[in-house]
């Protein structure tokens, strides 16, 4: 059996768990895989693309900060990517086109939907954010039809921005700065900014969050983030990290090159699980 190669571009890298959810989806069915970590830099970007797939490359992740620039390099986009501006796996086609598609935005709505078990249709949603994070995941949440998105941002412009270059899918759509946010319950509240990774998160009005609202952070930590605390303590009545959006992004990709759909639960349940470290 041939080894196939793929790996995750970024910077930085050191820290992605994409390699071990791959090498655990391969171990589902005994497939020879290699997956690796490949560090960038903003000049190199291009180069160290050309050249993994000139390698007999099968398939690449790109994450931060080349997922704007893996979307110009890819030949062909998929809607979804070329509606959010960003890639996040690169697949090489027969003819060696390379096509881009971004499956940020359907790991966080199976997530949601098969993990969480919470609906994204006809939701009244809140996203605090507006960077790289939101663009990926924002066409594809718009395309469930929740009844209206409120895209908030410390700073009012890029929430305007980035709405205006996703548009609105015919969904009703508001996109102000954190003062516009009311003081009515969501839904749905997802963070989408770093603010919780400094240990902060913006003072949202208390009412936005009641027992039957989910707010879910794009981050995965090993400890409870920012956002996390504030909306327990806040009496959200379900309270989720990245994790599961982490996993079902990567059993995406991986479906999309090598055709079959891994079984997440279980990796999602190994990773949940405490490093043999953790607790020092
Ligand atoms: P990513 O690719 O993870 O989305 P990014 O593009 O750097 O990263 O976006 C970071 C997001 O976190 C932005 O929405 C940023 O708000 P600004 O656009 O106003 O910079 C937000 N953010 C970071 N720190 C924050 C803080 N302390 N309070 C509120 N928002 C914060």
């Amino acid at each position: 059996m041939m080894t196939e190669y793929y790996a995750v571009v970024g910077n930085p890298i050191e820290h992605s768990r994409s390699p071990e959810i791959h090498h655990a989806f391969a171990a589902q069915t005994g497939a020879a895989l290699r997956y690796e970590r490949l560090l960038a830099e903003p000049d190199s970007f291009e180069l160290v693309v050309r050249a993994f797939f000139a390698g007999g490359g099968h398939g690449l992740n790109v994450t931060v900060p080349f997922k704007e620039a893996a979307c110009e390099l890819a030949d062909e986009c998929t809607d979804r990517a070329r509606r959010a501006g960003a890639v996040n796996t690169l697949k090489p086609q027969p003819d060696g086109r390379l096509l881009g598609e971004n499956t940020d935005g359907i790991g966080l709505l199976t997530d949601l939907l098969d993990n969480v078990q919470v609906p994204v249709a006809g939701q009244r949603i809140l996203i605090v954010g507006a960077g790289g994070a939101v663009r990926g995941v924002l066409p594809t949440l718009l395309a469930e039809k929740p009844e209206s998105v409120h895209l908030v941002n410390r700073t009012r412009q890029r929430a305007e921005d980035l709405l205006a270059f996703v548009g609105t899918d015919g969904v009703r759509c508001l996109a102000g700065g954190l003062d516009d946010v009311p003081a009515t319950p969501f839904d749905l509240i997802v963070n989408a900014t770093s603010a919780g990774l400094h240990g902060d998160f913006p003072d949202l009005p208390a009412e936005t969050v009641n027992p039957s609202s989910t707010c879910y952070d794009l981050v995965y930590a090993r400890e409870p983030t920012a956002f996390m605390t504030w909306a327990k303590a806040h009496g959200a009545g379900r309270v989720v990290d990245g994790l599961g959006m982490l996993v079902e992004q990567a059993a995406a990709a991986y479906a999309l090159w090598r055709g079959l759909h891994p079984n997440t639960a279980p990796v999602i349940q190994t990773l949940r699980a405490p490093l043999p470290d953790a607790g020092g």
